[in-house]
């Protein structure tokens, strides 16, 4: 089976890396890819009809999608009206992460737990709620906005400000509609399940660490690290989230009548109350696949043909018990900006050991690798246990150097509090 992933990042790496062990796979195609990519034809094509033209005239038999823009620009619709099969929801369903005002009123409808919220289209009305409610409180701009668009904001001010550049134009036409919501308090989770629209089937837990400093501080960014199964996800946990959760967010698309053949993505705090869904993404999450991708002993590619085509109840997942760690390597400077084209070293010798470097920023130049985006590299390893899979994750991230790079050391800090 010729397989095409649609994306060039850590994410898109790992997916690609997982679908290559699939005995069912003969070649992998990626969208643009990356220069860590192994063994994989890259595919220069960036518009949705052209590569849903070369898909066909290349005899792709399945096609996955790695971020959220395609599918939000209808990529699903565009493959499957030409007889392609592809993983992902359609546009009318991708709204569920493309408009935080969508998923909300989604999540309402169908009883899912969630922050109380007001949605709001002008600053007036918008500021006087958040002076009625008070801080802490979190202004988001409804669209997508790259990660930037969420502002927790610990007082009444700084919640003001957060609307008022909303409103100014600041996220564009993704803060033309703002939602204010309740602040929560917790641990939080990232849940991400497979579902054909019959059948929802749950992957690993994991947990993401979104700020850029140790202990959690710092701004945030796209993720420095993850690592799975997290533990705040205990058993008790799980079966309330897949009855709360995931089983009335199946329900919910069917009741509406959503297309979604695909991934779904639960951002959850973990809250005094339960468990609050803070976010839907229709997606893989990134840096949370690179681990929960390692600890997956069966086929990728049998698994996602099966979302595709509406068999997922005959598809089992089988774990390894064994926690894996990603370690993201960033470029310095990095949320803000950051100098490009610095060559990295060191790669081989940090995968002799076990561990496997996904690529997220790098570009070969004059065949020297180098820097080329802020998160560059997702350092990944699987241990016997968390201490194991994060001490080798991290004897890979000291072979590797270039000028300015930055990292977190305590990826997993939250597991090992609670041990
Ligand atoms: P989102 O893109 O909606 O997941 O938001 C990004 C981050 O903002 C989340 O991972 C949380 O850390 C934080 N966040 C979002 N919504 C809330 C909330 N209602 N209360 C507290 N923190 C939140
Ligand atoms: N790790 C957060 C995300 O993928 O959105």
């Amino acid at each position: 089976m010729k397989v095409l992933v649609v994306g060039g990042g850590g994410r898109e790496h790992a997916l690609v890396w997982k679908l290559q062990q699939s005995p069912q796979v003969e070649q992998v195609f990626c969208a643009p890819g990356n220069p860590g990519m192994k063994g994989v034809t890259a595919v220069p094509v960036a518009d949705l009809d052209e590569l849903a033209d070369f898909a066909s005239r290349e005899g792709i038999e399945l096609t996955m999608v790695g971020p959220e823009a395609p599918l939000c620009a209808g990529i699903v619709d565009i493959f499957r009206a030409k007889g392609l099969r592809i993983v992902g929801p359609n546009q009318v369903a991708a709204q569920l992460e493309g408009s935080k005002s969508y998923a909300k009123d989604f999540m309402a409808r169908h009883g899912l737990p969630t922050a109380a919220c007001g949605v709001f289209t002008a600053a007036e009305p918008a500021l006087a709620y958040l002076r009625e409610q008070g801080a802490p409180i979190v202004v988001k701009a409804d669209g997508l906005a790259a990660g930037k668009g969420v502002i927790v904001a610990t007082t009444l001010a700084e919640a003001e400000e957060a609307v008022r550049d909303c409103f100014s134009g600041r996220f564009g036409d993704a803060g033309a509609r703002v939602v204010i919501e309740e602040c929560l308090f917790g641990e939080e989770a990232s849940i991400l399940a497979l579902t054909d629209g019959k059948t929802i089937v749950p992957l690993a837990s994991s947990q993401d660490h979104k700020r850029l400093g140790d202990g959690d501080t710092g701004p945030n960014t796209g993720g420095m690290g993850a690592y799975s199964p997290a533990p705040v996800v205990t058993e008790a946990l799980w079966e309330t989230v897949n009855r709360e959760v995931l089983g009335r967010f199946l329900a919910g698309c069917q009741a509406d009548g959503l297309d979604f053949h695909g991934v779904i993505y639960a951002g959850i705090m973990v809250t005094e109350n339960g468990p609050k869904v803070l976010e839907f993404n229709v997606r893989f999450g990134d840096p949370e696949t690179q681990a929960v991708l390692m600890r997956l002993d069966s086929d990728l590619a049998e698994a996602l043909v099966a979302t595709a085509d509406g068999c997922l109840d005959q598809v089992q997942l089988v774990w390894s018990a064994e926690p894996a760690v990603c370690v993201v390597m960033a470029s310095g400077g990095y949320p803000e900006s950051y100098a490009k084209g610095l060559p990295i070293t060191g790669i081989d010798e940090a995968e002799a050991n076990g561990a496997v470097v996904f690529h997220a920023g790098t570009k070969l130049v004059d065949g020297q690798l180098v820097n080329n985006g802020g998160r560059v590299l997702g350092v990944t390893a699987r241990g016997t246990d968390l201490r194991a899979a994060v001490d080798r994750a991290y004897q890979a991230v000291a072979c590797i150097s270039w000028q300015d790079v930055q990292y977190r050391h305590d990826i997993a800090h939250r597991a090992f509090g609670r041990q």
